[in-house]
């Protein structure tokens, strides 16, 4: 699928909306989740306490790119630009053309570029970017209601679209996931996070260094 530069209306600045209350971010993504279950796979934005735990295990000082999937309505998006370096960038990239839509007429940030598509092809929207490679990549894809193979696609691309070290981090409430990423990524670790409905499990898994870099 094509990356679609949409045509840009006046926007708001990052974390304002012309509708961008949190009351119409609800609306908003429980319209979605009505019209693609599967898609959204939540009935609600994920709660500001995983938003921040999340977060807080990224290194944002040697951040440059930064890639977010499945942003939705924004909820991770907003609070990735707050903490970003000024010459860092944000790549999103969404599957549902409506949340595309609503985040390119919401959030006005030079650093953000949202993108449509699937995750899968995270290393072509990369490459357009104008990057090689991500330092971290977020994802809150619902990926037990995923066609089959993609999921497991999506975690092999992802292992590549990283640079060595870097980290893929997903919220997600179950281990569900586990199955794709043990078999490419070495190290993998998660913990649970109560204070979201429902609760959530945070899942890490960094792509190991090169040997020739650690030697
Ligand atoms: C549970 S919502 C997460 C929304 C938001 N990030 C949050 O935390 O509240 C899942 C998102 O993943 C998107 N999505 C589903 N499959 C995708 C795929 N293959 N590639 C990119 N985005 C996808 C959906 O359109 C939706 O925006």
């Amino acid at each position: 699928m094509a990356s679609i530069p949409l045509k840009k209306t006046k926007k708001a600045k990052a974390g304002k909306g012309k509708s961008g209350s949190f009351l119409s971010q609800w609306g908003m993504f429980f319209r979605q989740f009505i019209k693609h279950p599967g898609m959204i796979g939540s009935v609600i934005p994920s709660s500001a306490t995983l938003v921040d735990r999340m977060l807080d295990q990224v290194d944002w000082r040697n951040t440059r790119l930064f890639v977010e999937f499945g942003p939705g309505v924004g909820t991770f998006t907003r609070p990735i630009l707050d903490r970003l370096p000024a010459d860092g960038m944000l790549l999103a990239i969404d599957l549902n053309l409506d949340f595309v839509a609503y985040l390119e007429a919401e959030i006005d940030d030079p650093r953000l570029r949202v993108v449509h598509g699937s995750a899968a092809d995270v290393r072509r929207f990369i490459k357009e970017a104008g990057h090689y490679q991500a330092d971290y990549v977020l994802s809150g894809i619902p990926f037990s209601t995923l066609p089959d193979g993609v999921g497991a696609a999506i975690c092999a691309e992802t292992r590549r679209a990283l640079r060595p070290g870097g980290a893929f981090l997903i919220y997600q409430y179950s281990r569900y996931v586990l199955r794709f990423l043990n078999p490419v990524f070495g190290d993998v670790s998660d913990a649970l996070e109560w204070r979201n409905i429902p609760p959530c499990r945070m899942i890490r898994a960094v792509r190991e260094e090169d040997m020739a870099q650690a030697a």
